[in-house]
């Protein structure tokens, strides 16, 4: 059995592998807890989105892998392609980890245009008996879309100081300079285990993209876990906003009770002296499955985002032959001194039929909806024995999520119960997408994200108050 899982994890994509493939794709698609409208893997096991972009007039989307069983295996990069963010063409594997030096798999990485080619950043995981070797490599696709790798990754080798766990390259461009930032891990003292005992972030420089010179550690004033994994900046209105995936960082009453956490800090990054300005920072999503963002720019410039609709190796009560997949793309915006998140407007014009509803239990005949709370904010979404529920306590000012009552319990090792603050609670946006779940306070202040299996279409009551809005069909 052992044997047979280490198998199940190593296999290759290669041409030959095309109708395995198929026929894996075929299976999934008589699951009943498929998406319409979040991107999800055709077979296997999806994790971060990589190299997001808009190029060549249309959006790509990169992400992490497993094509041929729902395991956290062998890492390639998938890819697909959309004019609008909602119907998505599927392109062939961007990177399957054939060279030596990336034999243990094609992680996490950025994309950045340069001279009309879009130049994918990633790390190449390559472990040995001694522990891991730090690599990052680069692909270069053109406007045809053929993808060529380097000959040699363009960074390489172990770090003082720093364990071989150094990963997942977010290149951007600041006053005509390429920077790339690195995630990775410092030891205190004499290393004890691969990883080491304080999250790091790494700043390279470069002037062509191809050759880099190591910069030193970004300063940073909060509690970043043992290891920092995908970091990934963007500029909103003049702020940088950094995103962080800490592994790590403690559980508090309220924040940070998923496996990994998702942080973002809003203020400046200075590169010369290396530190980031932080003016405020959070967790970064309330929810339970939620990793691993990614910022880019879309079309006319505007800032977006995808994460990663999972965190860790959740157990799911359902095993089927794909896994996971990856948020709904997130407009960003940063609003009275609030960094806020909501789906993009191209998502939102998909759920095209509004209706005006009020009562104390509102039938959707859906499972894909959208649904605008304004008011009656505690409801119970599903059917009588299988149920989400959404409880916003006025006086203590706190949203609760509880996954309790679903008839198929998710991974309870974590709790079946999160909650936030919200200061004054106007508005919930709740979007289901069959078993991907968005939750929007206030239009993106706060955001839960989490999986359900539920069947059937959901009737959403009402706990005390009348609930009114408008439920929007597609
Ligand atoms: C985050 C992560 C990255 C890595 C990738 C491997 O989920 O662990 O750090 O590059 O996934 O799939």
């Amino acid at each position: 059995m052992q044997n047979l899982l280490v198998d199940q994890k190593r296999t290759i994509y290669i041409e030959e592998k095309r109708s395995e493939l198929a026929d894996l794709a075929k299976e999934v698609t008589q699951s009943r807890y498929l998406p319409k409208y979040h991107i999800y893997p055709e077979s296997g096991l999806m994790n971060d989105p990589n190299g997001l972009a808009y190029f060549n007039g249309q959006y790509h989307v990169f992400f992490q892998w497993y094509p041929f069983a729902p395991l956290h295996g062998l890492k390639h990069w998938g890819h697909t392609t959309s004019k609008n963010l909602v119907d998505w063409t599927k392109q062939e594997v961007a990177l399957s980890p054939v060279e030596e030096y990336e034999k243990n798999g094609c992680y996490s990485g950025n994309a950045i245009e340069f001279q009309d080619e879009l130049y994918l950043f990633y790390t190449a995981n390559y472990k040995t008996e001694a522990g891991k070797i730090p690599k990052q490599a680069v692909a270069i696709m053109d406007k045809k879309g053929q993808i060529k790798k380097q000959a040699e990754p363009v960074i390489e080798g172990l770090m003082e100081g720093l364990s071989g766990e150094l990963r997942d390259p977010y290149v951007f461009e600041r006053n005509g300079q390429f920077y790339m930032l690195l995630g990775g891990s410092e030891f205190a003292g004499e290393p004890t285990s691969s990883f080491g005992d304080r999250g790091v972030l790494l700043l390279y420089k470069s002037d062509n993209l191809l050759d880099w010179s190591y910069q030193g550690l970004i300063d940073l004033p909060f509690d970043t876990g043992y290891m920092l994994e995908c970091p990934s900046l963007i500029q909103i209105d003049g702020k940088d906003v950094l995103l962080l995936s800490p592994m790590g960082i403690a559980s508090e009453s309220e924040r940070f009770n998923n496996r990994f956490a998702t942080i973002y800090a809003v203020g400046e990054l200075d590169v010369t002296n290396r530190c980031f300005r932080t003016e405020y920072w959070d967790q970064m999503d309330a929810g339970f499955d939620f990793y691993a963002p990614q910022a880019f720019l879309g079309k006319n410039q505007q800032p977006l985002l995808y994460a990663w609709f999972g965190c860790g190796e959740p157990e799911y009560p359902v095993q089927e032959n794909w896994q996971h997949g990856l948020t709904f793309p997130q407009q960003l915006t940063i609003e009275q001194g609030k960094f806020k998140r909501y789906p993009a407007a191209e998502i939102l014009a998909v759920f095209s039929k509004p209706q005006r509803v009020n009562g104390d239990c509102i039938e959707t005949n859906s499972r894909n909806y959208w649904l605008e709370v304004e008011a009656g904010f505690n409801f119970k979404v599903g059917s009588a024995d299988d149920y989400w529920e959404f409880v916003y306590d006025a006086k203590t000012k706190r949203a609760n999520l509880s996954r309790e009552h679903l008839a198929k319990s998710i991974d309870e090792s974590y709790g079946t119960q999160r909650s936030v603050f919200i200061q004054n609670l106007d508005k919930v946006d709740v979007f289901v997408d069959n078993s991907f779940v968005e939750v929007y306070l206030n239009q993106g202040e706060q955001v839960f994200s989490f999986r359900v299996f539920q069947e059937g279409s959901d009737t959403i009551c009402s706990a005390y108050e009348t609930l009114s809005g408008y439920l929007h069909n597609t």
